[in-house]
């Protein structure tokens, strides 16, 4: 196998272990002791600008196509492969928008609320930053073929870059856990599907199997490489806030992807000088998939310098087999009760100073529908955010005048059926069904003036 550049290598997470890999190598957990693996930078190799705002330059350069891509106009952060292996389907062209209106309805000040709209990515959701740098990872070792278990979007995602370079897929999903937008795509992207009796923690043990036994590629959020491409999307929030920080993210807490991606991010950008201040985090659960919350503010779990007391997630998981417990949330994209990225979802906690919170379906599916009012419309996993935000604002932990900026990890479009069942069937208080009418203009006038 190629080992491209020496500036990077895959380092176990457990503090007592430690062991490092090449890049080149295809490794999902640490094979010494069956942690999570990080990519780890040796920044004296990188030419990391010294400042943020340098990385603007690019813009003036967007027709090469790598300073175009929201994910490697910001290749220094990530340089862990040759250019030659990069991969780019125009990913990361995304926008943060400043929302006043909606700020009013969660009791925050003009200015200090932003969405991150992710929903503008190619296969409409956050996981493109994602597979952009998996999928160069992918080429860069000479893998053949990819699979991933997923709730939807991951399989949208890597069906769209895995056709763009040229390896086959495959997607486990649970049987009835997975919106129809979603899964149109994976199967008209060309991904062979299959659909498992089970929810998507029975997908992701299957996965990892199925992945070490075929030699196939593992695109799910345990994969580090992935994780890497996702960081962007807090440089993305940097660069659209004018090269400086919030005070809060808000993200949705399903894999712990993305979360974990974002601890590393600021940590990696304080450690460089390019940022003084982390931002606080706020992830949110559906109540019906809460494990971080329970283990965090119930059990109190911490990553307490790597050192995670694992006797509580195993006596956790046990319970959740003996009650057979599978997740529930009209929130599918985060119907997860074992996330496999937990314990770096704690040091992203640690890092930033983090709160974890579950919010109810009803919650989510009133504020999918305020964010569909007032701004960009999102999928129900998203809107949580939103959702988590009144929460926090009503306690005081987040202030009025503090800069919020919620994740939107997926477009609206993703889950239709949940957003006509809330508006047709009148289920909340921001439902606005459609009104009856004959064929008839006298009563349609009347209407319109009613
Ligand atoms: N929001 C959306 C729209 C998602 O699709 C997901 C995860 C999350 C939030 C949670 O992100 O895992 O980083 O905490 N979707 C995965 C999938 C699991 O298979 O599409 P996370």
């Amino acid at each position: 196998m190629s080992k491209d550049t020496d500036t990077a290598v895959q380092k176990c997470i457990n503090p007592d272990c430690a062991a490092e890999f090449d890049c080149g190598r295809s490794l999902f957990k640490c094979p010494e002791c069956g942690e999570l693996l990080d990519v780890v930078y040796d920044w004296d190799k990188v030419e990391v600008p010294s400042k943020m705002s340098d990385f603007a330059a690019r813009w003036a350069t967007r027709s090469d196509r790598l300073d175009f891509s929201g994910v490697w106009r910001f290749r220094e952060l990530l340089d862990f492969c040759d250019d030659k292996y990069k991969v780019t389907i125009g990913e990361g062209q995304t926008i943060l928008q400043q929302n006043d209106d909606l700020a009013k309805q969660v009791d925050m000040q003009p200015g200090c609320l932003y969405l991150q709209y992710e929903g503008l990515n190619p296969s409409g959701s956050f996981k493109d930053n994602g597979m952009a740098a998996a999928f160069s990872h992918a080429k860069m070792v000479g893998a053949e073929s990819s699979a991933c278990a997923s709730t939807g979007n991951t399989s949208a995602s890597m069906a769209i870059y895995a056709h763009s370079c040229g390896l086959k897929c495959t997607v486990l999903i649970g049987s009835g856990r997975i919106a129809f937008g979603k899964l149109s795509q994976a199967m008209d992207f060309g991904a062979h599907t299959i659909q498992i009796r089970g929810d998507f923690d029975d997908c992701m043990r299957q996965v990892q199997d199925v992945c070490s036994k075929l030699g196939i590629y593992l695109v799910n959020s345990m994969n580090p490489f992935r994780l890497e491409g996702q960081k962007t999307i807090m440089l993305r929030i940097i660069e659209q806030l004018g090269w400086e920080v919030p005070d809060w993210i808000i993200v949705p807490g399903g894999n712990l992807g993305n979360s974990s991606a974002f601890g590393k991010m600021f940590s990696e950008l304080k450690e460089l000088g390019l940022i003084e201040q982390i931002p606080r985090m706020a992830i949110i659960n559906a109540t019906g998939a809460d494990t971080l919350t329970d283990l965090f503010n119930n059990k109190k779990l911490r990553w307490n310098g790597g050192r995670v007391e694992q006797s509580i997630i195993d006596e956790f998981y046990a319970d959740l087999t003996a009650r057979n417990f599978s997740p529930h949330t009209c929130a599918s994209a985060i119907e997860i009760s074992r996330p496999v990225n937990l314990k770096k979802c704690l040091r992203a906690l640690d890092v930033c100073n983090g709160v974890v919170l579950a919010v109810t379906d009803e919650e989510i599916l009133d504020a999918k529908a305020q964010v569909g009012m007032y701004g960009l419309g999102c999928e129900p996993a998203s809107a949580a955010t939103i959702a988590g935000l009144k929460h926090l604002r009503a306690d005081g932990i987040i202030g009025a005048d503090e800069r919020v900026a919620c994740v939107l990890t997926g477009h609206a479009l993703k889950d239709p059926n949940v957003t006509v069942n809330y508006h047709k069937e009148k289920q909340g208080q921001f439902s606005n069904p459609p009104v009856e009418a004959a064929n008839d203009l006298e009563e349609i006038i009347r209407l319109i003036k009613s």
